[in-house]
């Protein structure tokens, strides 16, 4: 869990102080859990603060809101400038931040096709998902709960609604000790985390499972498929079994917020004979150098933070 706290939110053009981001209780969103969100990082990088693929984010925030019939009243430019406004407002680095599009106005009856889209923008000081695991190695469990399959709730919108799976997976893992929860889909096949992708690595190859298995379509797992891409390792796209995970020779999860986080066991299988496994290592090494700036093959991927330019820029957590 991260304790949010910041010193103003951007809420529909306006930034205002952190304790006056406020919603009414009968909104929307509170209720029926139609919303859509995002999770952006920024880092200090060499020349200063920056947003890591800040494009690629709000392009899935349109589309998750266009899919949810929820217009969002700017557009992603001027979206993507809001970011950059209450990251530099803010003044924390590294920072999390979170764009939700909601319907906060007093309403009740699911069909609200006609409320009030909003959008507010949080910054925050980041934290890691995974705690201390994320450096020694997960410790993680395959759930009794499944992700819903897409005819229901289609995956590829990050909307609040979806995160009921993964809160019960959660709570279910925590409850027996362990760091993280794997989801299946509802064929038995592998899907992701509670809020990350899987990947394995077997023989030197990269497995990670596809859309078809109702997956969030990652920004860090596109990184991920990129940088192994561009170290010369094959990456698979494919159904990805049990049997193959607990067999595996390394494997890690990846998200904004968990960054690159290598699983040390799954159930009682440990998986391979190191944490991080070597071809983990060299991904995140390079994962890590592309969003400090340090790789400029990726530069594209960061958008600058003016404000926060200073070369240090100050971490607080
Ligand atoms: C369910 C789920 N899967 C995967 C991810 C990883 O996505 P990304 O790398 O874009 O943060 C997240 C995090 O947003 C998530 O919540």
């Amino acid at each position: 869990m991260m304790a949010a706290n910041g010193k103003k939110v951007w809420m529909d053009g306006r930034l205002v102080d952190f304790a006056d981001a406020r919603v009414h209780v009968l909104g929307h969103t509170l209720h029926y859990g139609v919303g859509v969100f995002e999770g952006i990082r920024a880092y200090p990088t060499s020349q200063g603060g920056a947003v890591f693929r800040l494009k690629e984010h709000i392009e899935r925030l349109f589309t998750s809101a266009k899919f949810y019939h929820m217009p969002i009243p700017y557009s992603p430019t001027e979206v993507e400038q809001a970011v950059v406004d209450v990251t530099a407002a803010n003044d924390v680095l590294p920072a999390y931040i979170r764009p939700l599009v909601y319907r906060g106005e007093p309403a009740l009856g699911v069909k609200n096709l006609k409320g009030k889209v909003s959008l507010a923008i949080a910054a925050i000081p980041a934290k890691k998902y995974l705690g201390e695991a994320s450096d020694s190695g997960v410790r993680a469990k395959i759930s009794p709960f499944r992700k819903p399959h897409s005819d229901s709730l289609p995956s590829f919108a990050k909307a609040s609604g979806n995160y009921l799976s993964s809160y019960l997976a959660g709570a279910d893992a925590t409850h027996d000790g362990y760091d993280e929860a794997i989801l299946l889909d509802s064929n038995g096949y592998l899907s992701e985390g509670t809020g990350e992708n899987i990947f394995l690595v077997r023989k030197g190859k990269l497995y990670t499972p596809g859309l078809e298995s109702d997956i969030l379509l990652g920004i860090t797992r596109d990184t991920v498929l990129q940088i192994a891409t561009d170290l010369g390792y094959p990456v698979v796209e494919k159904l990805v079994s049990v049997n193959e995970l607990m067999s595996a020779d390394e494997a890690f999860f990846t998200g904004t917020y968990a960054e690159i986080a290598p699983i040390k066991e799954v159930g009682h299988y440990t998986i391979g004979t190191e944490t991080p496994g070597p071809i983990t290592q060299n991904v995140m090494r390079v994962f890590h150098r592309a969003l400090t700036g340090a790789e400029p093959k990726y530069s594209q991927w960061l958008t600058p933070v003016p404000r926060l330019a200073r070369p240090t820029a100050r971490v607080r957590s």
